[in-house]
């Protein structure tokens, strides 16, 4: 059998979800600057935050934060019906993602199982507490469920990936933006992590768009 790649938009504007999970706001912050960078190129954004899991007294020993009162909605498996890509950040846990979000990709059987998977972009970022910590490994290991849809990674598109702060710690990756939160997340996003991140938003955008316009040409 095979599955036609269906036609989201109804217009030539990309629609995009960010979706992310978030304990104490680092992705959070990236996300951000990954919604506004997405919408400087014209697409349709909506953010959502990807569905906790954890009791709260579990998140209170965490001194949890962002996770315990999100202020988007919740991503549903519905919401992904109606978008043309997914941006999804998530920070790493033992170098793989959060099982949140390993949940969310299991709700998502029905709507692999009805094709609606297919045809849709993907691309992701990451933060973790060391930079050696697992910031490849989490993008890399998001890859069979990714391979369902097209992902899009950063590459070598900004000069940031490869050449900035040579003598500093910090994020960004051909997989995607990225920061460092530090031992006990002390570390603020940095601005050229920001920036990375705007631009992810903005080049994601627009791979989508000139997908979306093709297919009405
Ligand atoms: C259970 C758990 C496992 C973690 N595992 C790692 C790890 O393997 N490597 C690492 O560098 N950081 C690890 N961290 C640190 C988180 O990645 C860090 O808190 C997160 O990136 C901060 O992002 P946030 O502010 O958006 O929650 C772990 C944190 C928790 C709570």
């Amino acid at each position: 059998m095979s599955v036609r790649i269906p036609f989201t938009s109804t217009s030539t504007k990309p629609v995009i979800a960010v979706a992310f999970y978030s304990t104490y706001g680092h992705i959070e912050t990236l996300a951000e600057a990954i919604i506004e960078g997405a919408r400087s190129a014209g697409a349709e954004v909506r953010p959502y935050f990807i569905r906790e899991t954890l009791p709260k007294e579990v998140l209170d020993k965490m001194y949890a934060g962002s996770s315990l009162s999100p202020k988007y909605p919740v991503l549903t498996p519905n919401d992904l019906k109606e978008v043309d890509g997914l941006i999804l950040g998530a920070p790493t846990r033992y170098g793989r993602v959060p099982a949140q979000v390993s949940a969310f990709f299991d709700e998502c059987g029905g709507l692999w199982a009805s094709g609606g998977l297919v045809g849709k972009f993907a691309a992701t970022f990451t933060s973790s507490g060391g930079q050696h910590g697992g910031q490849e490994t989490t993008a890399l290991t998001t890859m069979p469920f990714f391979t369902h849809l097209m992902y899009v990674p950063l590459g070598y598109t900004h000069p940031y990936v490869n050449d900035y702060a040579k003598n500093e710690i910090h994020g960004g990756s051909p997989w995607g933006v990225s920061t460092v939160v530090g031992s006990t997340g002390e570390r603020s996003v940095l601005p050229e992590e920001l920036e990375l991140a705007r631009h992810q938003g903005k080049s994601f955008a627009e791979t989508v768009g000139t997908f979306v316009r093709g297919k009405t040409a």
